[in-house]
């Protein structure tokens, strides 16, 4: 199996976990995209949708599939996204595509949230994948500074702008012992508005693709 099969089984997998009646939030990226598209071959039975990006959206969209402004409802019954880096405890690294901001957002009202990848996202120590972190464009020297402080050697990403007008700064050389405590150190910096750590809140299930199968690590 390469990567793409991989990535197509755990999107076919996390079917399993959409119920009639159920309002599904949809992730972002490559992962996301196939599970986009297994959930059109079951659309009828979807209550709606909530996406994390605007290119997500859109692809929903062109598979005739509802969706919904986050603003609209209450809650997510389960959340579908996938993650740049992932370790046993389920704490994930996101943002490779630009998206934290919304899918952090979408992972906090959802009740239950799905990670899919294949296998070579999951690491002992995050850190190799440079951590994604939005900022407000006038801080981002400021918060430059401020990572540079903390061990990182911030990247800004040329010519990106997040769907919320933000700017990224992709943070090279961490070595992320303690993720949570990492996460809640970067909320504190004025001017970040999302870090890609998603530790705080995990994932609830991570459905990792293998070339032996699909394993289910919870
Ligand atoms: C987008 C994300 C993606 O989930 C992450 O980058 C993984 O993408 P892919 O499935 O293409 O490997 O966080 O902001």
């Amino acid at each position: 199996m390469n990567q793409d099969e991989m990535k197509r089984a755990v999107a076919a997998a996390a079917i399993e976990y959409i119920k009639p009646g159920m309002i599904v939030g949809v992730g972002t990226g490559s992962t996301a995209n196939f599970f986009i598209d297994e959930l059109a071959k079951i659309k009828g039975q979807v209550e709606t949708t909530v996406a994390s990006s605007e290119a997500s959206a859109e692809r929903l969209k062109s598979h005739g599939i509802l969706v919904e402004d986050l603003n609209m409802v209450d809650v997510i019954d389960v959340y579908v996204d996938g993650a740049d880096e992932a370790n046993k405890y389920l704490h994930l690294m996101k943002g490779g595509g630009g998206a934290l901001t919304r899918e952090k957002i979408v992972a906090a009202v959802s009740r239950q949230f799905v990670c899919i990848a294949d296998e070579s996202k999951l690491v002992d120590i995050m850190g190799k994948f440079p951590l994604p972190v939005e900022v407000i464009p006038m801080a981002r020297s400021y918060v430059a500074r401020e990572l540079v402080k903390l061990g990182g050697q911030p990247a800004y990403r040329e010519g990106f702008v997040t769907d919320n007008g933000n700017v990224i700064l992709d943070v090279h050389g961490l070595e992320i012992m303690n993720p949570v405590e990492f996460e809640n150190t970067l909320n504190g910096i004025v001017g970040i508005v999302t870090n890609g750590l998603f530790a705080v809140r995990p994932a609830d299930v991570l459905l990792l693709g293998t070339p032996d199968g699909v394993k289910t690590i919870t």
